[in-house]
């Protein structure tokens, strides 16, 4: 039997006034998991959050805990807490009286208190802080120290917004480690929003990509890296090469594109295609090798092989993201710095790829497919 969500949503739609937020949006998250709502800016992430918070009501569909219908419940009775981007600590509180709060709130004694609060410090690597005031803590300490409290009450999940998104760089990739860690450690189920995909893909087990409201794809980092649903995840997610072209045949799984009088045949179609009917190529730039014109024996086994001229060469630190022009088309490809063999712009090089690694996609209006889909 299958088990029951730990939250389920089903067929959520929020209008603001005339803005639709959140377009029908089924969703089921299971019981202990790092789920990840990623998607642009203004995507609806907030809005699914608050819904399953109670923090806001929808205007359609309805909201699921562990199986119990709490679309009309208010988000105190929920049993679920959420941490937003700001902390939100009482200034005037020490740490120990703001891990209290929420069991202050459910009539626990101080006392009783007192090993909860300790435990919730431990987790978040915090023991020895509870006399301090927030202002004499380090942003990262007091994000920690909101996890605390959020955390103290063991809800049945926590709804996390952003959490990281005020911290700088270093800060945040450490703190995504800390976060990852207590959740492996209290097993609670993680919901949390990001815009930065890197941080989905190496925190979540399972990513919901959302844009303007709708749900592109759900499914692990490999899958939604490996085989994208649409043209926008493909490009949302990871670096992508983008070509335009039209199919000139098809055999089984294999189609063959011309890109510009380029052929390109592409092993995984995302979709059934005729000839004739215009697509978009895509190829991730790692997976295309690039050999010295001089020297083509290795690039025999590559479906797609092609003479190119060097347009740009950008050092990155650990490797160069070199541009090749493919006629009209170019693509970007990595060297890492150790294989780079020191090519300068102007210079032709030998590309080649997996007919594997080209995913192919219709290339209608993406947008108006996916609502015709919902409908
Ligand atoms: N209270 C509100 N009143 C009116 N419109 C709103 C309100 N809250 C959100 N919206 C609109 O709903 C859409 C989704 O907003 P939401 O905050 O859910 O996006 P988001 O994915 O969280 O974006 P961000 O990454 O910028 O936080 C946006 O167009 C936004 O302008
Ligand atoms: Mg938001």
């Amino acid at each position: 039997m299958e088990e029951t969500p730990a939250i389920k949503l089903s067929g959520i739609t929020k209008w603001y006034g005339s803005v639709q937020a959140v377009c029908s949006v089924n969703l089921d998250i299971r019981q202990g998991e790092f789920f990840s709502l990623l998607g642009p800016s203004g995507c609806g992430k907030t809005t699914t959050l608050r819904v399953i918070a109670g923090l806001e009501s929808p205007t359609a569909g309805r909201v699921y805990l562990e199986g119990e219908d709490v679309t009309d419940v208010p988000p105190y009775r929920r049993n679920v807490n959420t941490v937003f981007q700001d902390y939100a600590l009482f200034p005037h509180m020490t740490v120990e009286e703001n891990i209290y709060f929420p069991l202050r709130m459910r009539k626990i004694s101080r006392v009783e208190a007192r090993p909860m609060i300790q435990e919730a410090l431990a987790l978040v690597n915090m023991s020895g802080f509870e006399k301090r005031y927030p202002h004499q803590l380090s942003g990262g300490q007091r994000q920690r120290i909101a996890l605390a409290r959020a955390l103290v009450n063991r809800p049945k999940a926590l709804l996390l917004d952003e959490p990281l998104g005020a911290l700088d760089f270093k800060l945040r990739v450490a703190m995504q480690k800390v976060l990852k860690d207590i959740q492996r450690n209290v097993r609670i189920t993680f919901v949390y929003v990001t815009h930065d995909q890197t941080e989905a893909i190496t925190m979540s087990d399972r990513i919901c990509v959302m844009k303007d409201g709708l749900i592109h794809q759900v499914g692990t980092s490999e899958e939604i890296y490996n085989s994208p649903s649409s043209i926008f995840v493909a490009g949302f997610i990871g670096d992508m090469n983008f070509m335009e072209g039209v199919v000139t045949e098809r055999h089984g799984d294999e189609v063959v594109v011309d890109v510009n009088g380029f052929i390109i045949r592409s092993g995984r179609p995302m979709g059934n295609f005729v000839v004739g009917e215009k697509v978009m190529v895509c190829v991730r730039p790692e997976k295309i090798c690039a050999q010295d014109v001089c020297n083509l024996e290795d690039m025999q086994r590559f479906d797609n092989r092609f003479q190119a001229v060097i347009t740009r060469i950008v050092f990155r630190g650990n490797d160069y993201e070199i541009t090749v022009g493919l006629g009209e088309a170019s693509m970007r490809l990595i060297e890492s710095a150790s294989d780079f063999k020191g090519e300068n712009e102007g210079d032709s090089l030998y590309v080649g790829f997996l007919k594997e690694d080209v995913l192919l996609y219709p290339l209608q209006a993406e947008e108006e497919k996916t609502h015709e889909q919902l409908d």
